[in-house]
């Protein structure tokens, strides 16, 4: 353990990941807690938020988790009062939730549209709502979003509304940013760009017919580094954000994306 996080409690919406292995959520929680930060690890999956207080708890750090659907107002209200419960602060407000849906304006149904804006944009509506108080209750505080490169640049398949949900991450970001610099509560966010998770064998094989192999060498191949990124990639950007390092940042949209939104394609 070291002490970039000592002392702070990290709430983390959709910490747990789509599979057994390392998505960008959990690898987040169980680096925010290597840095001392205790650890609400809230998902709508009560297994995955489980599976990752455990892998916190395993290495010897605090956590608890909490089961709660981003979409609603109750439960994401809940698990922050949970939060304030167990702990009595939320210094660290984290909101890795994204999901998505396939097509373009023609193909996108209503009801996807509805779906992923209401995940991947109110969501932050709601935890920003009931966090906020919290944090300028007790001098000050860092939210860090999950947002993705998809939010600036075509990423090489039609998925407008994830798209779309992504860019309005972004500005929610700047704005809070601006409205609360001088409560001391910094609001960031981070741009993934292509990650090897599990979760991609859901998004966006299909679009290699379900061949992996053709999938990881597509991906790598279009990244100027030549690889796609890690889960660990994306939790040491959030730490940065997180910690008090980045005191004087707010506002910022970092992509994590080894170079890809620099390029065009050649
Ligand atoms: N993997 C990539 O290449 C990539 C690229 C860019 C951005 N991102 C973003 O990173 C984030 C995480 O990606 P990941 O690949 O680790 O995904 P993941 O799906 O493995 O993890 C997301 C977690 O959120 C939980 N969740 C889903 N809906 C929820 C809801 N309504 N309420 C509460 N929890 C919910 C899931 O159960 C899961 O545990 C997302 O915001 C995604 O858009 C990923």
């Amino acid at each position: 353990m070291a002490d970039r996080l000592k002392g702070k409690v990290a709430l983390i919406f959709g910490a747990g990941c789509v599979a057994e292995e390392w998505g960008n959520g959990n690898a987040t929680a169980v680096t925010y807690a290597r840095e001392g930060a205790t650890i609400v690890s809230v998902d709508v999956s009560a297994r995955a938020a489980k599976r990752t207080a455990d892998l916190v708890r395993k290495e010897g750090g605090a956590a608890i988790d909490v089961v709660a659907d981003v979409s609603s107002e109750t439960q994401v209200r809940g698990a922050v009062e949970r939060a304030v419960r167990e702990y009595g602060r939320i210094d660290i407000l984290h909101n890795n939730v994204g999901t998505n849906a396939q097509g373009g304006p023609v193909q996108c149904s209503e009801e996807d549209w509805d779906r992923v804006m209401t995940v991947n944009v109110k969501s932050l509506f709601w935890t920003s709502k009931y966090v906020i108080p919290v944090m300028e209750k007790q001098g000050g505080g860092s939210i860090v979003n999950i947002s993705s490169i998809a939010s600036i640049a075509w990423t090489g398949h039609p998925m407008l509304v994830y798209h779309a949900s992504k860019a309005a991450v972004n500005q929610f970001t700047r704005s809070v940013a601006v409205q609360y610099a001088d409560k001391n509560i910094r609001c960031n966010a981070v741009l993934p760009g292509l990650i090897d998770t599990p979760r991609i064998r859901i998004t966006v094989l299909p679009f290699y017919a379900g061949d992996v192999e053709k999938m990881r060498t597509a991906r790598s191949t279009s990244v100027p580094m030549r690889r796609m990124g890690s889960p660990w990639d994306i939790a040491n950007a959030a730490l940065y954000f997180a910690s008090d390092e980045s005191c004087y940042v707010t506002g910022v949209l970092m992509p994590v994306d080894g170079g890809l939104t620099c390029s065009v394609p050649h």
